[in-house]
């Protein structure tokens, strides 16, 4: 299973020619430990959401983050833009903080929560166009359900756009 591999992927990471040094067994229920492109807008404002909320949140920007998703074990259909690893889970995409406490509190045997592609409304993709949405239980056997249903998040004063089309270019 993907979390149990995080030594696999320690080792490739020093192996590699990536530049980051995550802790790649980051099981700190407290430190969300964030991949994301150095250009990536729509993961940088989840990232102001995450430290509101008052999460310690550290950060790799990474170019190729297709192998990091693949080395966290996140399924094709839960990609998104970035991915956080906390408590041994990872998080992919724009998963509200709640949602994140809610899944450290409560332990579930799982591999992550998702909200796959780029909708636009849940935090860091606040948007005119918001819609609700649905965060992910991602299931050690690649199966999902749904782990939450949101309503859109209210605007960030300051917030830049939705971005959606320029986001999409951060997925697969
Ligand atoms: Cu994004
Ligand atoms: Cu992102």
């Amino acid at each position: 299973m993907a979390i149990r591999n995080f030594s696999i992927f320690g080792a490739l990471l020093l192996g590699g020619c990536l530049t980051f040094h995550p802790d790649p067994a980051n099981t700190d229920p407290q430190v969300l430990h964030v991949y994301k492109s150095p250009v990536c807008t729509c993961c940088q404002r989840w990232v102001q959401h995450a430290r509101r909320e008052r999460y310690t949140v550290t950060v790799s920007n990474v170019v190729d983050m297709d192998s990091v998703r693949h080395e966290l074990g996140v399924p094709r259909y839960a990609e998104s833009c970035h991915i956080a690893v906390i408590g041994g889970y990872f998080i992919s995409g724009h998963v509200p903080a709640e949602d994140i406490s809610r899944l450290l509190a409560e332990h579930p045997n799982i591999a992550g929560l998702a909200v796959p592609g780029m909708p636009v409304g849940p935090p860091g993709m606040e948007g005119p166009d918001a819609k609700p949405y649905s965060v992910l239980a991602i299931q050690k056997d690649g199966n999902y359900e749904v782990f939450a249903d949101h309503q859109p998040s209210p605007e960030q004063n300051g917030a830049v756009g939705p971005s959606a089309d320029n986001a999409h270019k951060y997925l697969k």
